[in-house]
């Protein structure tokens, strides 16, 4: 199976015309092990992105590393949902699934379908996720990722900043990651983040073999460039 988050794929036009939609309420949280909601929300979105996802089980090991941890941005806004008042047998569904059920009603505004779904109103709303490790004066980004629906309005952004700030609590001045060769999605973002390119490792994922990029990005911890 090839990595699904290529760039400028025809999939992703229903995303590409969610851009600039502003998240309002965009909140990060801390997953603890006791969070099983989102321990399972999390692997699920791992099923439906990676090739190559994380259990629920390695999600939980993860919880028990200290210098590992895993953090959640969520929204409590209704989601944008036109179908309550046009297709009611989509009402139950989140913005999501109606978005890729019905595509007929994917140009309507979230305005509109925020005040016809409020069955979903003030329930958190997964957008995205990240899992990171650190040691001294490093750290290590093992998965960020955005959910299809909420792509391109800033959400990984944010999980990167809220880093930055993390950063200089604990005085980490280097972040590494690798990424698959083919996703040139997250290489986009990555870049456009301050990553560059460190080198390339051959064969170094499994399902599906492939190589990957190294990238890291130095942080400024001296108080020089904090926001
Ligand atoms: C990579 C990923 C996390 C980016 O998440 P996101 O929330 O959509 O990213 P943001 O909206 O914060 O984008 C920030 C910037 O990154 C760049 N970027 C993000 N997606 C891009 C794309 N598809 N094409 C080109 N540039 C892109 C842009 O510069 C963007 O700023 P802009 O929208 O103002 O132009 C998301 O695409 C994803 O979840 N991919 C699948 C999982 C994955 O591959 N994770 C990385 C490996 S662990």
């Amino acid at each position: 199976m090839e990595p699904r988050s290529n760039i400028e794929k025809p999939k992703d036009r229903k995303v590409k015309r969610q851009k600039n939609q502003k998240i309002e309420d965009m909140e990060i949280i801390e997953i603890k092990k006791d969070q099983q909601q989102y321990i399972s929300e999390i692997a699920a979105l791992e099923s439906d992105i990676f090739p190559d996802p994380w259990s629920e089980k390695s999600i939980r090991d993860t919880l028990e590393n200290p210098q590992a941890r895993i953090w959640a941005i969520i929204s409590r806004q209704a989601p944008p949902c036109s179908c309550a008042s046009t297709a009611t047998e989509h009402a139950s569904e989140t913005a999501a699934s109606c978005a890729s059920t019905a595509p007929e009603h994917a140009s309507e505004t979230a305005a509109s379908c925020a005040s016809t779904a409020p069955e979903h109103a003030g329930k958190p709303q997964l957008l995205g996720y990240v899992i990171f490790y650190y040691v001294l004066d490093e750290g290590e980004i093992a998965r960020i990722a955005t959910s299809p629906q909420h792509r391109r309005q800033g959400v990984a952004v944010r999980l990167l900043e809220k880093m930055r700030a993390f950063s200089y609590e604990q005085n980490i001045t280097r972040w590494l990651l690798d990424v698959r060769i083919s996703n040139e999605t997250a290489i986009h973002f990555y870049k456009a983040s301050g990553f560059a390119k460190d080198g390339v490792r051959k064969n170094f994922y499994a399902n599906p073999p492939e190589d990957a990029i190294l990238m890291s990005c130095e942080v400024e911890t001296s108080g020089s460039d904090r926001a």
